[in-house]
């Protein structure tokens, strides 16, 4: 066994724990949410603290932390006014675009006008989907829990409807990741392709039938 370093977190200086944090927990998916204010302005900001964290009726999970200052960000509060989101998935084709949502607009700016990415209607909630991504998640918030002892808020939210590009998803049911070109997030300024996927034999993981 390799030796190893123990960090006790309330004896670690902030700035470590992010990089040990953020750079542990890797690769994580990027949930790029859309969302809209009290006035139907839209807002759009990527997420990486996030995850899909139920299937049967599907439910996904973003933590949003607050701008520097304690300013809270424009998605949680716009999901607490609105109790809707939109997750757009992050492909390759648009990462410049999803890393320039995340710079500190003012909360009246738009960032699909500030971005040029480009708003479509969703099907059951009011916030828009970006019609760059591959896949939609409309979601209508189930729970906000902020941490007790941290800055983030969990958002827990149940996907009333999902779309996928067509030429994504095969007539099983087989979603084609190289077709999605998702990327994901590592620490710092650092994403990594789902270029070399591989499998692992496991037969009882066949529930639904093979995948891929
Ligand atoms: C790839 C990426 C992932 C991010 N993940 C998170 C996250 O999980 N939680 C968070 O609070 N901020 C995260 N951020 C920062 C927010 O996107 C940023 O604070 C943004 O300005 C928030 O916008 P808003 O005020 O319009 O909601 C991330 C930024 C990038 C580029």
């Amino acid at each position: 066994m390799a030796d190893k370093i123990r960090f006790i977190p309330d004896q670690t200086d902030p700035a470590r724990l992010y990089k040990l944090v953020a750079g542990l927990v890797v690769p994580r998916p990027i949930a790029l949410t859309s969302t809209v204010d009290a006035q139907g302005r839209a807002n759009l900001a990527p997420f990486s603290w996030f995850n899909a964290i139920a299937a049967d009726t599907p439910h996904l999970c973003l933590s949003i932390g607050e701008h520097p200052g304690g300013r809270t960000k424009d998605t949680l509060a716009n999901i607490l006014s609105t109790g809707e989101f939109v997750i757009n998935a992050v492909g390759e084709s648009i990462a410049t675009r999803m890393d320039a949502c995340a710079r500190e607009y003012p909360p009246d700016v738009d960032e699909f006008a500030a971005t040029g990415l480009t708003p479509v209607p969703a099907s059951l909630v009011r916030p828009p989907c970006v019609a760059e991504s591959s896949a939609w998640f409309e979601c209508r918030l189930v729970q906000a829990l902020p941490l007790p002892r941290s800055s983030y808020t969990l958002v827990i939210g149940e996907a009333v409807a999902i779309h996928v590009d067509a030429g994504a998803i095969d007539a099983r049911g087989r979603i084609d990741m190289a077709a999605l070109r998702n990327i994901g997030r590592l620490a710092g300024n650092a994403y990594c392709r789902l270029d070399q996927p591989f499998s692992l034999e496991h037969d009882s993981f066949n529930r639904y039938g093979p995948h891929p």
